[in-house]
């Protein structure tokens, strides 16, 4: 049986993943791990089946653990936090210690063509997006591991419920600071994971030395998803440059968020449309439309 390690399957990704991998391909053994001991509790309770295991990509021998006997491992590192500098290094190193995996599938978002030396200090200091991946894929190249990239150099569609769903439920509007507007490329989380899973289910060399870029099928601004909420919900939603809202969501994180877009809503803008979506999944990806009706719930 071929045996998948999920690092950082409580994450929002990772976590989609590894569901899909276990209702859809039973035959893939899973391992999943947490740096935190109620992750691996949680983890427990959702996937029997599965092998649960603590591991911290700042604890090398963690890492050499959690990857004995595994063939496929695939990688989605947090926002915010990540040391690119050691946390792929460290990544880089258990998987030759292990030796034997196939393959190394990593979650990346960079614009086509973006490198560390078009970021300033300032923006790579931010530790998002494609600041942590200009780091971390010139290492992996660099490795000769048998490395599958998925890039996503757009926005997942869970954003809209995790910081603008609050203050549409009480107020009917979407608040976002001005600078952070922007025409963006939607993707669904459910579309990241399903192309996950099937990389990681199927043989690696189908998959290994490729990257597959993501994207939403059109370019969308706030003003137009505004109308499309106020389309699914049926009531008026308006439109309010504040800053307020997403300062209380995102806490001491709103300053590094605020500097990040202002490098991404210049540098995603150029993103061109792929159909890798519908490609590999065999059906056309979903659409801000579809997700905002499937949602509906989050946001009245
Ligand atoms: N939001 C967007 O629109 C968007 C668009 C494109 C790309 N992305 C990229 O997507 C990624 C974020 O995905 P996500 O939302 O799925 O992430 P997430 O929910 O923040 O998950 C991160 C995972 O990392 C694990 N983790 C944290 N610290 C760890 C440590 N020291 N050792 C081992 N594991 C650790 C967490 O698990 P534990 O805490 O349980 O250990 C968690 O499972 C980022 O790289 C971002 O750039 C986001």
């Amino acid at each position: 049986m071929k045996t998948v390690l999920i690092l950082g399957a409580t994450g929002n990704l990772g976590g989609l993943a590894a569901s899909v991998l276990n209702e859809r391909y039973p035959e893939v053994g899973l391992r999943l791990t947490s740096s935190r001991e109620s992750g691996c509790d949680s983890l427990r309770e959702l996937y029997p089946n599965a092998e649960v295991l603590g591991a911290d990509w700042y604890d090398p021998s963690s890492l050499v653990e959690a990857m004995r006997g595994v063939d496929s491992v695939f990688i989605v590192v947090p926002d915010f936090t990540t040391d690119e500098s050691i946390v792929t290094p460290n990544i880089i190193s258990a998987v030759k210690t292990v030796g034997g995996i196939s393959q190394v599938v990593r979650l990346i978002a960079i614009p086509p063509g973006l490198t560390a030396a078009q970021l300033s200090p300032e923006f790579l200091a931010t530790r998002c997006g494609a600041n942590l991946s200009v780091i971390a894929k010139p290492l992996l190249d660099a490795s000769g591991l048998p490395m599958t990239y998925i890039n996503v150099p757009c926005w997942i569609m869970f954003n809209l419920p995790w910081f603008l769903a609050p203050e549409i439920k009480a107020r009917r509007r979407l608040a976002m600071p001005r600078l952070s507007d922007s025409s963006r490329l939607w993707i669904s989380e459910a579309d990241v994971a399903e192309v996950a899973a099937k990389i990681l289910a199927e043989d690696p060399s189908k998959h290994v030395g490729e990257e597959y870029v993501l994207t939403g099928t059109e370019r969308i601004d706030f003003v137009q998803i505004t109308k499309l909420l106020g389309e699914v919900i049926g009531e008026e939603v308006v439109f309010a440059a504040d800053d307020h809202p997403l300062r209380d969501a995102m806490g001491d994180k709103f300053d590094a968020l605020m500097t990040y877009f202002r490098h991404e809503t210049r540098d995603y803008g150029g993103v061109p449309v792929t159909n890798t979506v519908a490609r590999l999944l065999g059906r056309p990806q979903v659409t801000l439309r579809q997700y905002l009706t499937t949602n509906r719930d989050l946001f009245i």
